[in-house]
């Protein structure tokens, strides 16, 4: 009966600790958190979450995550597209401009959210590619 109850026992941890490990997603930083929620009540219904690599509501809104382009962007253009829409940037219809309800801090939290979703290559090459087209900018004195 002891030996049962230490297996039982012992039996409990293993669960507990095993739902712990599943609960305990990498920890969000503020702006990622904050990120997410936008990313929530703004772009979910069309874009879809991290596991998602088809169209939720076939509207042509590509994924996010590691297996779409976003990452092939730098910040700055992602920023342009989501605040003007696609039509500007990119002559397509469908993605709504975003301008009046979010501004660039706003985009820039959700941003900070996409980036929990890509692998540490894919964060590296799109920050370098940020940073470029930011060296960019500078030199054109904008
Ligand atoms: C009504 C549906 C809809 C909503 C809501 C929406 N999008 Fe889109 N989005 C689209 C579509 C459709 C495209 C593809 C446009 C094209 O063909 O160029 C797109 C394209 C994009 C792109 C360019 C493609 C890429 O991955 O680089 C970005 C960035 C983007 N959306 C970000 C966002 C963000 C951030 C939000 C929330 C603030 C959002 N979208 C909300 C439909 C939507």
């Amino acid at each position: 009966m002891k030996v049962y109850a230490r297996w039982m026992a012992g039996g409990l941890l293993a669960v507990a600790l095993a739902l712990s490990a599943c609960s305990s997603e990498p920890q969000l930083s503020a702006e990622a958190a904050r990120g997410q929620q936008l990313y929530k009540e703004n772009c979910l219904a069309c874009h879809g979450g991290k596991d998602r690599n088809a169209d939720p509501n076939g509207v042509g809104a590509p994924p996010h995550n590691g297996e779409g382009h976003t990452w092939h962007h730098p910040d700055q253009l992602l920023t342009v597209v989501t605040l003007k829409g696609s039509e500007v940037v990119y002559q397509q219809p469908g993605m709504p401009a975003f301008e009046g309800r979010l501004n660039e801090g706003d985009v820039q939290d959700i941003l900070a959210y996409l980036k929990t979703w890509w692998n540490a290559e894919q964060r590296a090459r799109q920050a370098a590619a940020t940073e470029q087209v930011r060296l960019q900018l500078l030199k054109q004195g904008s």
